[in-house]
């Protein structure tokens, strides 16, 4: 159950899932002790106190970027949730990938963004195909990527140039595949939401999330560095789908190579296609802005 839902439901129990931000190690007046924590998902905050005594050797408190699992009793006072727990626990890897986004703490997510955010678990969440759901989980899971991810400029100065602007248009090209790939099998159109979801993930070593630009800008083109990040989640997938690695790599790589031609796999097409629209609309050509530019602008802008 996501901090939100909680929020909205009347006091009870309830099996919550979330990332911890901070760890404090408190007394009650009384000497009870307890562990404070500030925890967090895709949807809201609240404030976890674990009733355990920390003193103990056995107690095993968060101590980096984990991911964690409590039953709770809940209420809400002066607006901020509150939590009590007699168990917290480390979830494993597993329950890990399969949550995804969903431990992607909105405290680290640009405003402007949450939108974005929410449409991302969402889209997550309708990946039935194993393997790819996996992939997807592993890579927004992953501490290199993931908080980065969500805090990235799309470009410097063009298309979705705010911070948040690259998960913004991640999921505008994912959403628009999803409009447009009926006809192709399942598990196949699954890896063009993968692809759509990722395909500018380089952008994190080309762009940022400003205002510098990282070293590697004006060396390394941000398709080559996308390979290179997802590098170790896509030989995961190698021994998973060896089939559907190949693919999500076409789709992933394809389009930087400004072909004349239709790619092997439609997919490859589609990505082109919407990551076209997605930036033109971000750049507001659907709108009374739009105009014409008879020559496209030789240097090359990210
Ligand atoms: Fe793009």
């Amino acid at each position: 159950m996501s901090l939100r839902m909680l929020r909205q439901r009347a006091t009870g129990g309830a099996l919550v899932r979330f990332a911890v931000e901070g760890v404090r190690f408190l007394e009650r007046p009384d000497g009870t002790p307890y562990i404070q924590m500030d925890v967090a998902d895709f949807s809201d905050v609240a404030t976890l106190r674990w009733w355990c005594d920390w003193r103990q050797p056995s107690v095993q408190y968060p101590s980096g970027d984990d991911a964690f699992q409590a039953v709770i009793t809940h209420r809400c006072l002066d607006g901020r949730l509150w939590l009590d727990s007699d168990e917290v626990a480390r979830i494993s890897n597993d329950e890990l990938y399969r949550g995804g986004p969903m431990f992607l703490s909105r405290t680290h997510v640009p405003e402007g963004a949450y939108p974005a955010l929410e449409k991302l678990v969402a889209i997550f969440n309708g990946i039935k195909t194993a393997s790819i759901r996996e992939f997807v989980g592993r890579v927004l899971t992953d501490q290199h990527i993931a908080r980065r991810f969500v805090r990235c400029r799309a470009s410097a100065n063009h298309h979705h140039h705010e911070r948040g602007g690259l998960l913004m248009h991640s999921v505008g090209v994912a959403e628009r595949c999803l409009s447009c790939s009926s006809g192709l099998e399942r598990s196949l159109h699954e890896v063009v939401i993968a692809a759509a979801l990722l395909h500018d993930i380089g952008k994190l070593e080309t762009v940022g999330e400003g205002p510098k630009r990282p070293p590697l800008a004006p060396w390394v083109h941000h398709e080559a560095l996308t390979l290179e990040i997802l590098a170790p989640h896509l030989h995961w997938l190698d021994g998973e789908w060896p089939h559907g690695a190949v693919l999500l790599r076409h789709c992933l790589t394809w389009y930087s190579t400004k072909p004349a031609g239709f790619a092997g796999f439609v997919g490859a097409d589609l990505i082109r296609a919407m990551d076209g629209i997605d930036v033109g609309i971000g750049m507001g050509k659907g709108s009374g802005e739009a105009r014409f530019e008879p020559f496209r602008n030789p240097l090359r802008k990210q």
